[in-house]
Parts: C-alpha cells; sequence; structure tokens
C-alpha cells in the first residue's frame, strides 16, 4: 500500500491506539528523531502488526505537531495531531489522572473533572473521524485500551461496514469502582460498539457483562453461559457483542533467540562484571508508575539488610525506571519517593564504588534490556495491580539458561499464568521480604524445575497465539 493511498481507505487491517509505535523526539537545535513508544502495548503489538503490513492510527507522542502518514517496515502509521490542550485534558487528565488509578483499584484518588471529560469525547472522535478515512470498505479495525474507549461506538455510526475489535489493555475494575464514574454509561456504551470487547482476564470481562446489563439494560444472548475463557455474548439490537478474555503476551522466540545471541551474552557478562560480580543481581524493570510496586520493593530490601538477612556485599539491586507521564502529578510525587528511597539505602549500606542500588531513570534498548534480563538472578516485580505485566513475561522468555527465579505479585494479570514464579501479596512487606530471600538462596536445581515450567508457558502462549485467537473471536481469521 503506498503513503497516498492510506488516506483514502485502503487498509483492512488497522490498530488504533492513543499512541503510535514511535515517538517524535525534538532535539533543543530543533532536530527531530523517531524513537520507540514506552510502554506494553506497543511492545505487544508492534510484531504483530509488522507481520500483518496493517496500518496504525495513533499520536506521535509530542503536541501540536502535523505529521504526514508514513511507512515504517512494514506498518503504515497514520499520525493523529493532539494539540497542547488535549494532552493536558485528554491524555494527562482524564486518562491518566481519572481512568488509570480508577481502573487500578484507586491506588491513587482518581480526578473527576467535567472538563478533561469533554476532551476526552472530543480526542475520541478525532481517533474515530481518522480510523474512518483510514480503513478499507470491510476492514477490520482494532481499537486498543482505556484511552479509546469511545472509539468503537463513535466508529460504527460513521462506518457501519466495519469489523470492530476493542481490547483493554490494563485492569477493568471492579464494579463498584467503576460505579463512582460520573460517565460510566457513556463509557459503556462506547465500547458496545464493538463486535467484541476483550480483557485480560475473565473477571474483567464478567464485571462488564455485569455493569452492560445494570447501565445499559443489556441482556445476554442465549446460549450465553459466562465468559470464562470463551467470550459471553450480548444483544444490542440487531447485533451480538461478544465479550471474552484474552492474555496478551509477548514476542517470545524473538526475545529467546535474541538472549541466546553472542552479543547479549557478552553483555550480560560485562554487566556483572561492571558490578564487581556480586553473589546476586536483583532486577527491576518498569515505566515509572505508582501501581509498579516499586516503592515496596526497596522497601523490602532496606529491611532485609537492615536485618542483616542479606548483606550489602553480596547484592546489587538495579532498577531501570522508563520516565513515565511526568507532568501528572501522582507521578512527580512518587518519584521523589522513590529516588529519596534510593538515597536512603545507597546512604546506609553502600561502599565507595559498589552502591547496593543502581537507579536508571531512562529506557534502553531492546538489546541491552535482553542482556540485563540474563545477567539477573532474581526479577522482582511487585504491582500492586496490574492488567498482564509484560516484563515478567520477557525474563523468562530471556532465560534459555533455565537459570533465574522470578518474584511476581498475586495481582499482575501474568500471575494466573506464571503460576511457578514466587508469587507474593505486594501488601504484605514481610511476605514480599521472605519471597525476595527465597529466591536469592534458592537451591539451582528447584529453580530449574521452575524456571523450565514458567518457560513452557511464555514459549507457547505468544503474542501472535493471542492476537489470532482474538481475531478469530472477532471472526476475521480462522484457525491455520
Ligand atoms: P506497562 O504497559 O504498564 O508499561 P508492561 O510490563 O506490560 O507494563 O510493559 C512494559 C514494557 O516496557 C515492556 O515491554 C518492557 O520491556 C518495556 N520497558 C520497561 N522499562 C523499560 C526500560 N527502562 N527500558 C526499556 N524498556 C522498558
Ligand atoms: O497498557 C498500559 C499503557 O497505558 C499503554 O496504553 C501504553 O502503551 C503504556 O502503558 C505507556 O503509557 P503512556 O502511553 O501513557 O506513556
Amino acid at each position: 500500500m503506498s503513503e497516498q493511498e492510506i488516506g483514502n481507505g485502503s487498509a483492512d487491517f488497522v490498530v488504533v491506539a492513543n499512541r503510535l509505535p514511535v515517538d517524535l523526539e525534538r532535539g533543543p537545535d530543533g532536530s527531530q528523531r523517531w524513537t520507540a513508544s514506552p510502554g506494553g502495548l506497543v511492545s505487544a503489538l508492534e510484531p504483530f502488526l509488522r507481520s500483518r503490513k496493517g496500518a496504525w492510527v495513533g499520536w506521535p507522542g509530542v503536541p501540536g505537531v502535523e505529521v504526514d502518514p508514513f511507512s515504517d517496515e512494514g506498518m503504515v502509521l497514520y499520525p493523529v495531531t493532539l494539540t497542547a490542550e488535549d494532552v493536558r485534558d485528554y491524555y494527562e487528565g482524564f486518562s491518566n489522572a481519572t481512568l488509570w488509578p480508577l481502573y487500578h483499584d484507586v491506588v491513587e484518588r482518581p480526578v473527576f473533572d467535567r472538563g478533561w471529560w469533554e476532551s476526552y469525547v472530543k480526542v475520541n472522535r478525532r481517533f474515530a473521524e481518522a480510523a474512518a478515512q483510514v480503513a478499507a470498505g470491510g476492514a477490520t479495525v482494532w481499537v486498543q485500551d482505556y484511552q479509546l474507549q469511545l472509539v468503537p461506538s463513535m466508529l460504527r455510526e460513521l462506518r457501519p461496514d466495519l469489523r470492530i475489535g476493542f481490547f483493554l489493555h490494563i485492569p477493568f475494575p471492579p464494579v463498584e469502582l467503576f460505579m463512582q464514574l460520573p460517565w460510566r454509561a457513556e463509557i459503556v456504551r462506547g465500547l458496545i460498539g464493538a463486535d467484541l470487547v476483550g480483557f485480560h482476564r475473565p473477571g474483567g470481562a464478567q464485571n462488564f457483562l455485569w455493569l452492560a446489563r445494570t447501565l445499559v439494560g443489556l441482556e445476554p444472548s442465549r446460549g450465553a453461559v459466562g465468559v470464562r475463557s470463551r467470550p459471553g455474548m450480548m444483544q444490542v439490537g440487531n447485533r451480538t457483542v461478544r465479550v471474552g478474555a484474552f492474555p496478551i503476551s509477548i514476542d517470545s522466540a524473538g526475545l529467546d533467540s535474541l538472549a541466546r545471541s553472542k552479543q547479549v551474552g557478552e553483555r550480560a557478562a560485562e554487566l556483572r562484571r561492571d558490578l564487581g560480580n556480586p553473589r546476586t543481581v536483583l532486577l527491576g524493570v518498569d515505566r515509572l508508575d505508582y501501581t509498579k510496586g516499586i516503592d515496596l520493593r526497596l522497601q523490602a530490601l532496606h529491611e532485609l539488610l537492615h536485618e542483616g538477612r542479606v548483606k550489602p556485599e553480596d547484592v546489587t539491586f538495579i532498577q531501570l525506571a522508563t520516565p513515565s507521564r511526568e507532568r501528572v502529578e501522582h507521578y512527580q510525587r512518587m518519584r521523589s519517593d522513590i529516588e529519596q528511597m534510593v538515597g536512603r539505602i545507597n546512604g546506609e549500606f553502600s561502599r565507595v564504588g559498589h552502591p547496593v542500588v543502581h537507579y536508571l531513570h531512562q529506557s534502553v534498548s531492546r538489546t541491552e534490556l535482553a542482556a540485563f534480563y540474563s545477567a539477573a538472578d532474581v526479577m522482582v516485580v511487585t504491582p500492586l495491580r496490574d492488567g498482564m505485566n509484560l516484563v515478567c513475561k520477557e525474563y523468562v522468555a530471556c532465560r534459555h539458561d533455565l537459570g533465574g527465579a522470578l518474584v511476581l505479585s498475586e495481582f499482575a494479570g501474568a500471575a494466573a499464568e506464571l503460576t511457578s514464579a514466587f508469587l507474593v501479596n505486594p501488601h504484605d512487606l514481610d511476605g514480599v521480604k521472605n519471597a525476595l530471600e527465597a529466591a536469592i538462596t534458592l537451591d539451582p536445581a528447584e529453580g530449574r524445575r521452575r524456571m523450565r515450567a514458567l518457560r513452557r508457558q511464555v514459549l507457547t502462549h505468544d503474542v501472535d497465539r493471542w492476537a489470532r485467537s482474538f481475531l478469530e473471536a472477532l471472526g476475521t481469521e480462522t484457525t491455520s
């Protein structure tokens, strides 16, 4: 498909997401370059869409820029412009200070602001119009995530010929929390414009079915018997809307083969050498987000050091933290708390040239990340709530040597699949400390047994399988 054609309704398969898979970065000298966008949605969908040669409609990550559609290794990217006010009200406001905390168990207090809601409606309409323009007759359009929950209905009004799917990448909240939202019925009405609404976990799908019945008066279709892993169904006028659970995953084979490369192996060894070859390397990799529980893993480490259960000369903890949503107040507060804790641990327990905690507030390349995963003895993933969490699956995919141990929060969607991890309740600090200690002192044979089981799951349930199962349920793909 040529770039001229893309704006003219020629794409048979279209992903619509808040962000494009690449962000436009502007240097102080006015130069521009594209970098990989942060977050799990892009990590998961990008390899799939490239193989599909589809179109991706999304925001280029900076306010006020107009960029023409362009091709990027097999995909055609269709940028949607957001003004500085849109970024403030729709993105930082309604998406990330209302919906994000509300959908993550109200870990922080959501802000309900009518002006932000109006902006959310306006920007959702802009994305729906862009998708309507890009999609060919009868095309499949796959709308992604909480920023765009009104797009399915808006798009259906504009283009009833399309097959529309929607997938939520974050948890769908318990009904009692969702009911707090002043615009709860509007959101449900927005979502039921899709032919298939997908969640990570069956519980999310069940909550949504209950809300659709209660807030919009929809009844389950005859024959719908709940939503365990198969979709449930609802009748919306003369349409059937399916609702189901589709746990997302990663490009497992791609990462496995990257981790086996000589370059990654050498870099992993070099990292350990640079750290002074400590007995145990612990690793955290997250967007710097208050849902990820970075503070409580640091607190657990601090207490273990304090109690002498872990010796500072034996351990190094590396925290990679991608900058995220830096203008939102919740994020600013959390960043300063975390940085204070890092300073405190290092102040109390480090030696010259050997900090106990290495904190990198930066993004690293995929190859570098694979080297960090390969070098780490214990991967620490402790979100208070997470839709899935791809980091833990990436770690497992990189451990072809069957080394390493995974400490994983029960409140990450991935915990349902990765049952051979050290599962912890992140609210139970003693439990987290015990799990960290058990992982640090793990018997190697037991470690290999656990890692083998984890890898079996991750390597057989990859992102391609996830996407195909969603598209099959949407009725646009058949099993090959
Ligand atoms: P979320 O979507 O909430 O950010 P996930 O764990 O599902 O959480 O996905 C995060 C993605 O971002 C993963 O693919 C991970 O590899 C990537 N990532 C996180 N931190 C970094 C970092 N510092 N450098 C590079 N990639 C990162
Ligand atoms: O799935 C979580 C998510 O919000 C994705 O929608 C997004 O790709 C990622 O986290 C990063 O967040 P942001 O786009 O706000 O930087």
